[in-house]
């Protein structure tokens, strides 16, 4: 059944870890958004099962919306270029807004992304990721809500990929070498 086993050095976050750690996210983004009914706004596809069992998990009314950023090439992400292939449906102006991430790496991403929401006027504009990868970063951004603090090591599952791939794993866990290397 774990077809992807083999590929996976360590669980670094099990099944039930997440989803303790999602539900303790929603009940405090629940009340602190009282009365506010916020925009939830994800980043695809990283998103893609982070963001569904934290909405599920709240209790509030909220708004879901998602935003698509293309995929460059590193060379060209390390410039911060980052462009949007997919924008929002919901207009932001005057609301209050969390944006959504799986993973805070370098945090190049996230600045650009913020900018570009912050244009929008929104009356409030805060950040949830479910990982932050602190030693990687090179734009210093405060992140409200942080599911896990997590070392530098390529991690895959739980919606985060490699070569697309690994995202369905029900766990976060880290990739093994060989075949980030592509050896054996
Ligand atoms: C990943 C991740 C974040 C971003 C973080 O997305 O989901 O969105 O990189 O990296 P940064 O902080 O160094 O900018 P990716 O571009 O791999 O696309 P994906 O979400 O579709 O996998
Ligand atoms: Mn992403
Ligand atoms: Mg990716």
């Amino acid at each position: 059944r774990d077809f992807w086993l083999d590929d996976v050095q360590e669980v670094l976050f099990t099944e039930e870890q997440i989803h303790e750690r999602v539900k303790e996210l929603a009940r405090q983004i629940s009340q602190d958004y009282q009365e506010k009914t916020p925009i939830i706004v994800g980043v695809l596809k990283g998103v893609m099962c982070f963001l569904p069992d934290l909405i599920r998990k709240m209790s509030i009314p909220v708004e879901v919306d998602f935003i698509a950023v293309s995929s460059y090439s590193t060379e060209t992400r390390d410039k911060g270029v980052v462009r949007v292939v997919k924008d929002l449906d919901l207009p932001l102006m005057d609301r209050h807004v969390l944006f959504v991430e799986d993973v805070v790496d370098t945090g190049l991403t996230l600045h650009y992304l913020l900018r570009n929401l912050r244009a929008r006027n929104p009356a409030s504009l805060e950040v949830c990721t479910l990982l932050n990868k602190n030693p990687r970063r090179l734009i210093n951004i405060p992140i409200r809500y942080v599911g896990f603090e997590v070392p530098d090591y390529f991690v895959v599952g739980y919606g985060l990929d490699y070569n697309e791939r690994y995202r369905n794993l029900p766990y976060i866990g880290i990739l093994k070498p060989s075949v980030l290397f592509g050896k054996d």
